[in-house]
């Protein structure tokens, strides 16, 4: 095999934000821009000689250009094998668990998530480590000096790989072994499921709809939910992935979602609604009449594992994202098992999860998952509902309003402000966050603040620090405003509000939402005066 050495000179942009470097199409189609990356992120790890890679995508835009380059890297740079999903596929989760099943030194992720695809989308990528999770900071900040110093990277020369072929081929040295996506994570997704329970309620009528958003988990859903589990052939719509995910925007929110909501409002609707983003890992759930927050989902799921096989013994701890709302504290207290608040981004999740302290983990920007593989897990959340209906017999609607007379309800809400002026986003937040030391003590309509900081993480498992991760304003009755600048945005600056209120057991659990939030939404404007300063006059997403 020749290996070129190619020059080359570094991009100043290639910082990996929250969950990997994304950008757009047309950023990463400029000269060397996925060579210098990969490059740096090879340059930036230690001793994987003759060891396993696994590439794997979901099939947006330009996958199959930065897939067939980045294998031609990995064999420059010495790796043993490469494990690529048949048609460059995986879906997040499934690569981590490819990773983790296969013993692989890594992973490289190609995804932009849920951010729409195409020639004027987005594209990611993300490199995983061997536990099968997104890299810790420790490897991203190396892997940005590096991009700032890059002169050359290593190529081989040699045709591309024959992706449509299942089997072994070679480029080089080097092994490339083409595996079927979805095999190893279906098998190892009936080990944690009673598969048996979800074909009996399948039988017994229950019906619901699978939106895969032409996105990675169409593949997945059908084999799974419409293969093994016997739900009628058409539960899974939108199920074949497409590079620009049908000129749709492959986020499983209720905006992007709305036609499959309707259909779960409606009087004589389905039982159950889901969907997944473009990369598998987030999750939607609906059930008939009653739409479940992604923090509530996560709590749920926690207090209901045990009645799944994979978590019959019980669950270790739950880990929940900062500003995600506090609804799963109460279970873990409930379950005498240890609570985790972590920054935003599922990598913080991971030595947790490696140390055995957690099971489950959730986040309110949809993503849910446990032990099982160290990135978030959409069709994974989706199994575990079906299991929790199949063996309590009950609607969704029903557990739901359940669990809040059991521990109250946590109304939460997130405001976001998007493609807002990076200088005036930083400004506010630098603004607020040097007012914070004086608030404690205040009051706003009645209520006191108890406590307002800005975010710091102290890793229990590896005592690594992460500072400024969001700023926290609690109140006298467990009421949060919380603020931070998103990690993923590819446009200016995305400004993120959550907003949380704690409404007790014998409180109203009924009211909705907007309403419960409203005065702890002005408060939040009087504090931050973002509308003032943006000059929006509402957010562009309310979720
Ligand atoms: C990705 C990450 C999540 C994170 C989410 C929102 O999906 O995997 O861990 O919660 O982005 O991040 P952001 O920084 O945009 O709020
Ligand atoms: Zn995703």
């Amino acid at each position: 095999m020749t290996i070129r050495t190619v020059e080359t000179t570094p991009y100043a942009d290639q910082k990996p934000g929250t969950s990997g470097l994304r950008k757009r199409v047309t950023v990463y189609q400029q000269p060397n821009y996925v060579e210098n990356y990969i490059q740096a992120i090879f340059d930036s790890l230690e001793g994987f000689e003759g060891q396993t890679l696994v590439i794997g995508g979901d099939g947006r835009y330009y996958n199959d250009v930065a897939i067939q380059t980045a294998i031609k890297i990995a064999a420059a740079n010495g790796f043993g094998r490469v494990l690529v999903g048949q048609g460059g596929l995986l879906s997040t989760p499934a690569a981590s668990h490819v990773i983790r099943h296969h013993g692989a030194f890594g992973g490289l992720v190609l995804s932009a998530s849920h951010n729409p695809g195409g020639p004027d989308g987005d594209f990611g990528i993300k490199y995983n480590v061997s536990n099968g999770g997104p890299a810790p900071e420790k490897i991203t900040d190396e892997v940005f000096e590096r991009t700032k110093v890059i002169t050359s990277y290593r190529i081989a020369e040699a045709s591309d790989v024959d992706l449509s072929t299942l089997g072994t081929q070679s480029v080089g040295e080097m092994a490339v072994e083409v595996i079927d996506p979805v095999a190893d994570y279906a098998e190892l997704m009936e080990t944690l499921f009673d598969f048996g329970a979800i074909r009996d309620l399948f039988a017994s009528g229950f019906r619901m709809k699978f939106d895969a958003l032409h996105a990675i988990t169409g593949p997945y859903a059908k084999t799974i939910l419409e293969g093994k589990l016997g739900a009628p052939a058409g539960t899974v719509v939108n199920g074949v992935p497409s590079p620009d995910f049908g000129g749709g925007h492959p986020d499983p929110n209720l905006v992007y979602c709305k036609d499959l909501y309707d259909e779960l409002m409606a009087p004589d609707g389905l039982d159950f609604g889901a969907a997944s983003d473009g990369d598998g890992d987030r999750n939607l759930i609906i059930g008939k009449g009653r739409f479940v927050t992604p923090s509530d989902s996560l709590a749920l799921l926690a207090a209901n594992a045990h009645l799944a096989p994979g978590y019959k013994a019980g669950i270790a701890g739950i880990a929940r994202s900062m500003p995600t709302s506090a609804a799963a504290d109460r279970v873990a207290q409930k379950l005498g098992v240890e609570m985790h608040e972590t920054p935003t981004g599922w990598k913080f999740f991971g030595n947790l999860l490696d140390a055995g302290r957690v099971t489950i983990c959730g986040e309110e920007s949809a993503g849910t998952g446990s032990n099982h593989v160290r990135e978030k897990d959409g069709l994974w959340a989706v199994l575990l509902w079906l299991n929790i209906l199949a063996v309590r017999k009950q609607s969704v609607d029903e557990i739901v309003t359940e669990h809040w007379a059991t521990y109250g309800r946590n109304y939460y809400t997130r405001h976001d402000y998007e493609e807002v002026d990076a200088t005036v986003a930083n400004q506010l937040m630098d603004d607020l966050r040097s007012k914070l030391p004086g608030l404690r003590g205040q009051s706003f309509d009645d209520l006191q603040i108890v406590y307002a900081d800005d975010f710091a993480y102290a890793d229990p498992v590896d005592g690594s620090v992460a500072r400024k991760q969001g700023v926290r304003i609690g109140f006298e009755d467990g009421s949060r405003i919380v603020a931070r600048l998103s990690g993923t945005g590819t446009v200016g600056a995305t400004l993120r509000v959550y907003l949380e209120r704690y409404e007790a057991v014998s409180g109203r659990h009924d009211l909705e939402t907007q309403t419960a939030l409203a005065s702890l939404v002005q408060t939040a404007e009087v504090l931050t005066q973002i509308k003032q300063r943006t000059g929006r006059s509402e957010p562009s997403v309310i979720t």
